[in-house]
């Protein structure tokens, strides 16, 4: 069985079957978002799908009854289908941004220190044309290619938690910063930047406890009660590319466990959850399956000064 306070690297899919049954309180992830990320090479729609339902299934026995999976995605809304036509008008005021992946890779080269909004300052460009000249994202969320449709992903999440015993318990909405606020108009579409995030909350079936006192009366009325958590996101993806925020992590952990409670992380990456974890007095346990993140979350969590250990599984 795996152990407490330890990140695991390995894959979830074959490590979840190692941890003790009826054991865990809340279970909050960010899974791959199929856009195309390093980590998510290689994998076609369907075999993303089927890892997500794998994933969702194994919960259901390792979850305590009355426990929570907290699972923090956004839709797909730039789907890329190669199949479907290119719904692309022509723009005759289109000005591309004038700023080179040369010139971005320049600039940090000079001022290592700066972060995505500085070196957008510094050059006079969006955060997103800093991101893009640097991971080729595209800021509609996907790669920068032939996005045709959005795909939701809700109502697949759903149907494999409901298949496996878990019920949908509640939803909220994660809303970015305005990471566009320089953005100059040189879009091609009439699509929405992706500025939203969702917080799909399942439940267990087991009796749970409502205690008033885990969060104060004034985080009870800013976010507690709330469906929309306005939480910047976190703007240096230098050392992982898909951080969630530790606010996010925080107000997760704090709403749904008490002290002392197991919050697990199944898709660890940069240790997030664990360090939200230690910060609201719980314990951890995270599964990663890139060895060189699973070593970064041990050294985050390290750098809390406590001792965990970086297991293979
Ligand atoms: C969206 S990121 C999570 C980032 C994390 N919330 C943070 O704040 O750093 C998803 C992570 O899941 C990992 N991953 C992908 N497939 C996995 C699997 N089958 N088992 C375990 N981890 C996996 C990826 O390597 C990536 O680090």
């Amino acid at each position: 069985m795996l152990d407490v306070n330890h990140i695991y690297c390995g894959d979830s899919r074959i490590l979840l079957k190692e941890i003790e049954p009826d054991s865990i309180a809340l279970s909050f992830w960010s899974p791959p978002y199929f856009l195309g990320k390093d980590y998510e090479q290689g994998i076609s729609y369907e075999q993303w799908q089927s890892m997500l339902k794998e994933v969702i299934t194994l919960h259901y026995n390792i979850l305590r009854p009355g426990g929570f999976m907290v699972i923090n995605i956004a839709d797909i809304l730039a789907f890329q289908d190669e199949s479907m036509p290119r719904i692309q008008a022509d723009n005759p005021a289109n000005k591309k941004c004038s700023v080179t992946r040369e010139m971005v890779l320049e600039a940090k080269r000079l001022h290592p220190d700066y972060n995505r909004d500085q070196l957008a300052e510094h050059l006079h460009c969006s955060e997103q044309t800093v991101d893009r000249r640097l991971n080729g994202n595209n800021i509609r969320g996907g790669r920068h290619s032939v996005g045709t449709h959005v795909k939701l992903v809700g109502g697949n999440l759903e149907q494999y938690a409901y298949d496996a015993g878990l019920f949908l318990y509640d939803k909220r909405i994660w809303v970015k910063d305005p990471a566009w606020a320089n953005s100059k108009w040189t879009t091609s579409t009439l699509k929405a930047v992706s500025e939203t995030e969702d917080l799909y909350v399942f439940w267990k079936p087991g009796s749970y406890t409502v205690n008033r006192n885990r969060l104060s009366p004034a985080e009870w009325k800013e976010w507690g009660l709330r469906q929309v958590w306005n939480i910047p996101s976190v703007r240096a993806n230098d050392i992982h590319q898909a951080m969630f925020p530790i606010e996010l992590a925080y107000r997760v952990i704090k709403l749904y466990t008490d002290e002392d409670d197991i919050v697990l992380d199944p898709f660890m990456g940069s240790g997030t959850t664990a360090l939200a974890a230690i910060e609201a007095n719980r314990q951890y346990l995270g599964i990663e399956l890139m060895e060189q993140y699973a070593e970064l979350a041990c050294k985050r969590v390290k750098e809390m000064n406590c001792a965990p250990k970086l297991a293979f599984g």
